[in-house]
């Protein structure tokens, strides 16, 4: 029997362990508290940030924020949280009813992805109605208003704890 020769190298080191929450904002929400306020609410998207950063933090977590009304800028942040997110939280506001391209990169980075509408589109004009996203994402939360998004941070926090059990 020959004993197992000690390797000189180092052992190789756990990778970091992954704590943040990409949370996405598509077109127009970056006018989110004067934006048809009586569909929209009040809150602007800054308190929308803080919401998020609250729940995430409450869980050892933070979020990275990206609002573009450019799909192909989402496309690229979405890419970016590839190798160091555990989820994203997507509002892709009118893209949602027309973009493959945020679909594809969804299903390309393989992380868990919550939809999240402010409003209940399933209750709005019928182009509303249909979701490029929905079925590569692992929940969609619509209608609750900004609170959708604390929710989502809520699963995904949930989610992250339950692999790590
Ligand atoms: C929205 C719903 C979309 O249909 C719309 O285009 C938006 C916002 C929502 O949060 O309710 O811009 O995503």
């Amino acid at each position: 029997m020959t004993e197992p020769t000690p390797s000189s190298s180092p052992a190789p080191s756990a990778p970091a362990a992954r704590t943040s929450i990409l949370v996405v904002n598509g077109p127009n929400l970056n006018l989110l508290g004067t934006r048809e306020p009586e569909k929209y609410g009040t809150a602007t998207l800054g308190d929308i940030e803080r919401l998020c950063a609250g729940a995430a933090d409450a869980h050892g977590l933070e979020c990275d924020f990206v609002q573009s009304n450019h799909e192909g800028a989402l496309v690229d942040a979405i890419h970016g949280a590839r190798d160091s997110a555990i989820g994203i939280v997507i509002n892709a506001a009118a893209y949602t009813h027309t973009s493959v391209a945020l679909r594809d990169a969804i299903s390309a980075v393989s992380l868990p992805a919550v939809e999240v509408h402010i409003t209940n589109v399933h209750a709005r004009e019928p182009f509303r109605h249909h979701s490029y996203l929905s079925d590569v994402c692992r929940a969609v939360i619509a209608g609750a208003g900004t609170l959708g998004y604390r929710f989502a941070i809520e699963y995904l926090a949930e989610l992250t704890r339950e692999r790590a059990l």
